[in-house]
């Protein structure tokens, strides 16, 4: 006789067999793809949990577990990430975005809330969209401009933006780093700079988890030979394309603080540099001021 599946036995059935493999947060995993495939919020399932399960939808879950055993990251297997309470259309075209990166957009709505009027806005290096689409949910003032050197990235970007409703507040401008923003009329100058830049050292990518480095987008990671190449561009370039008293933010990887302040204070530019931590307790957020 076949057996029944129903949402509790298949739940305790995944949970086990991650734990087993080591994939990471099992449970979240688990509840993640059923909830996919069964297209319910997570939290029905603990509402369902004697519902049987299709075979069809069984077919579609077996396939999945089947990928997710082999590495493939549950968000790129659903298409869609939670960041700062908010759901991400995400693909391998862009990076999953991070819980670190909460941080960043924390401190940037801070930083906005602390000046008049409508505030307007750059985030480099935008991916999926995330930053600039959190900042903007969060912060009614906000006039984002969004770049991307990656076409493929800025339309799951597009994608997100009118998800939300917000292409009235974002605008994406594809183009290496700043210079999409030369051919711009509508903002001379920003209040704010944030940008999570790809950071990882060469060496660092060799070593970097098969999860990541077989899924990510190399372009989203790799930060040249130390890491620091997109740093040591924007410290040179952010001081013209900010107001006096405007700020540049930037995430970090938690070794390159003191490398990166160094770039950022070796301009004439910028005054303060300060450095933030994450709640691992490790350097993550850098904010200089324009003077
Ligand atoms: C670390 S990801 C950050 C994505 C998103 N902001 C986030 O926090 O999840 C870095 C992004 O920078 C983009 N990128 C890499 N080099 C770039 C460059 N020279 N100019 C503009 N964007 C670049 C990549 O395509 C990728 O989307």
């Amino acid at each position: 006789m076949e057996q029944t599946w129903t949402i509790k036995k298949l739940l305790d059935w995944m949970v086990e067999r991650f734990s087993q493999e080591e994939i990471d947060s099992p449970r979240l995993t688990a509840e993640m793809l059923l909830s996919f495939v069964l297209q319910m919020q997570r939290i029905e399932l603990y509402t369902h949990f004697d519902q049987v399960v299709k075979k069809a939808q069984l077919d579609k879950l077996h396939h999945l577990i089947k990928r997710c055993l082999q590495n493939e990251p549950v968000q790129y297997l659903t298409g869609r990430c939670e960041f700062y309470s908010l759901s991400f259309k995400v693909t391998p075209d862009c990076l999953i975005p991070r819980p670190e990166t909460e941080l960043l957009v924390e401190q940037v709505i801070e930083f906005l809330r602390s000046r008049d009027g409508t505030q307007y806005i750059c985030d480099l290096c935008t991916g999926c969209g995330c930053v600039a689409i959190a900042v903007a949910k969060n912060f009614a003032n906000a006039k984002i401009i969004a770049t991307d050197i990656c076409d493929k990235a800025l339309s799951i970007a597009a994608a997100n933006i009118e998800k939300y409703n917000l292409s009235e507040k974002i605008k994406l401008l594809q183009g290496n780093l700043f210079e999409p923003l030369i051919g711009q009329l509508d903002v001379k100058e920003f209040d704010l700079i944030c940008c999570n830049p790809p950071y990882i050292s060469r060496a660092e990518y060799e070593k970097l988890d098969a999860k990541v480095r077989n899924y990510e987008p190399k372009l989203a990671l790799d930060g040249g030979s130390d890491g620091l190449d997109i740093y040591r561009r924007i410290a040179i370039e952010a001081g013209t394309h900010l107001k006096k008293g405007a700020a540049v933010m930037l995430e970090i990887g938690y070794l390159q603080g003191e490398q990166v302040k160094k770039l950022l204070e070796e301009t004439d530019y910028f005054g303060a540099v300060k450095i933030d931590k994450d709640f691992s307790n490790n350097d993550r957020i850098i904010t200089a001021t324009r003077v």
